[in-house]
């Protein structure tokens, strides 16, 4: 429990004063009665631990005569519902367990709130987030305000505890970076699973089962986001997480897929021939997206702007776009016109966490930020060739993406996923 201790003593010292309220998310029902399995707030458990739903992190900041108070409302035990829904802590053993100072059931937050929001002259809470429960804050900040006759002081400015947060989440600590690697180790183990599993006449599903049964097998609670299994032409659709076609010879296969484990994502995507061999056009595309890969992990390095790896990666790709004739004119005019969007739409990458796209800040002051050791981002450029008239024929419907975690450390980078292959001979090996 020592990280969560540490986390919110940075988040109260870096209030100065005043109150934040971080609940946890809500319960969501699928359909009917069912409900999708709970996935907690990050914020919330990022500084807790604690993984039930219907609770709310309290933390009031020291003043000059108080320190600092770290607060948590959570379900009051319940054997009647205990016995249909499992354990859950109740508030003196989630004070014991998490270091809290103190502990209340969720019922008593309409009567407590109030009392600690007097005289408090900040509340931090989200802006815009949840409109029903940001409603419910404004109510706290109300009675607090009907008792102003009493001598008491409503809070007068409520400020995003998100941006402290999101910078605090930015910089991995010792815990989160074990978590994350064993997240990227399971991850890596299931891509080299899939592409043993793949073979022509198989359906997507079935190697999306494939991925599963790997993260659920090594303890990961749920793919990080919904993989995307998407053979052939669907490659180039690049949300496609239908996973439903059946895989033919002479196909390539992208899958986008990741574990989480313990609250911590990992993001990696591979591409490959799913008879086992990459045609020689495959293998031209596949090859130029690798080398823009390798480039823009070399520039993923402390010192550098978070636009640098990017910058590289096209380089590379526009540089390979006139070469095979993708792209007309010369490599600037394409970097320049962003021509190179045809075929290349997105960026290179983003932050990892928690949250699959995570959070931070990206631009500092209107400029892009400099990385530092710590920061944990993916690396992941790639090439997408729908049929048009303008296009050589044998690239048409050739997706590839290439998908790594790379940790900035003080001397360059690690990348967290090697131990998926990626080079042609590494993955037709693999695949024999
Ligand atoms: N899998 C989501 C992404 O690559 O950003
Ligand atoms: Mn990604
Ligand atoms: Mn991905």
């Amino acid at each position: 429990m020592e990280q969560y201790l540490t986390r919110r003593a940075q988040l109260a010292s870096n209030m100065n004063s005043g109150v934040a309220v971080i609940p946890t998310a809500p319960e969501q029902l699928r359909n009917r009665d069912a409900h999708y399995p709970y996935r907690f707030d990050s914020y919330f458990y990022y500084l807790t631990g604690f993984g039930e739903p219907e609770a709310v992190l309290v933390i009031v900041a020291a003043s000059e005569k108080t320190p600092a108070r770290h607060i948590l409302f959570c379900r009051d035990k319940d054997v009647e519902r205990e016995i249909w829904d499992g354990f859950r802590y109740g508030p003196l053993l989630a004070r014991e367990t998490f270091g809290f100072d103190e502990t209340y059931a969720v019922a008593q937050l309409d009567d407590l709130l109030p009392r600690l929001f007097a005289d408090q002259p900040v509340v931090y809470s989200t802006i815009g987030h949840d409109p029903a429960w940001e409603r419910r804050i404004a109510g706290w900040i109300n009675t607090v305000r009907a008792q102003s006759r009493s001598g008491v002081t409503a809070p007068h400015q409520i400020s995003d505890y998100r941006t402290i947060l999101d910078e605090m989440r930015l910089i991995k600590d010792a815990h989160e970076l074990q978590t994350m690697r064993r997240a990227a180790g399971i991850s890596a183990q299931a891509h080299c699973v899939a592409m043993q599993a793949t073979k022509p006449g198989k359906f997507e599903y079935e190697i999306e089962a494939e991925l599963l049964h790997v993260f659920r097998r090594h303890g990961a609670q749920a793919p990080a986001y919904t993989s995307i299994v998407a053979g052939g032409a669907n490659a180039c659709i690049l949300h496609y997480i239908d996973n439903s076609a059946q895989l033919n010879a002479g196909d390539l296969l992208l899958i986008d897929a990741g574990c989480e484990l313990d609250g911590y994502a990992a993001d990696i995507t591979r591409t490959f021939p799913v008879n086992g061999r990459y045609s020689p056009a495959q293998k031209d595309i596949y090859e130029l997206v690798l080398a823009a890969q390798q480039a823009a992990i070399d520039q993923a390095r402390p010192g550098n702007s978070w636009n640098d790896p990017h910058q590289a990666a096209l380089n590379v790709l526009a540089q390979g776009f006139v070469d095979f004739g993708l792209c007309q004119g010369s490599v600037d005019a394409v970097l320049e016109s962003e021509d190179y969007k045809r075929f290349y739409m997105h960026r290179t990458g983003h932050w990892l966490g928690m949250d699959v796209h995570d959070a931070g800040e990206y631009k500092q002051h209107g400029e892009w930020r400099t990385l530092q050791a710590g920061m944990t981002l993916t690396v992941e450029p790639g090439c997408y060739i729908r049929p048009a008239e303008n296009v050589p024929q044998a690239f048409w419907n050739i997706g590839v993406r290439i998908e790594d975690d790379v940790l900035i450390t003080s001397e360059g980078n690690e990348v967290l996923t090697a131990g998926v292959p990626k080079t042609v001979n590494e993955i037709e090996e693999l695949m024999r």
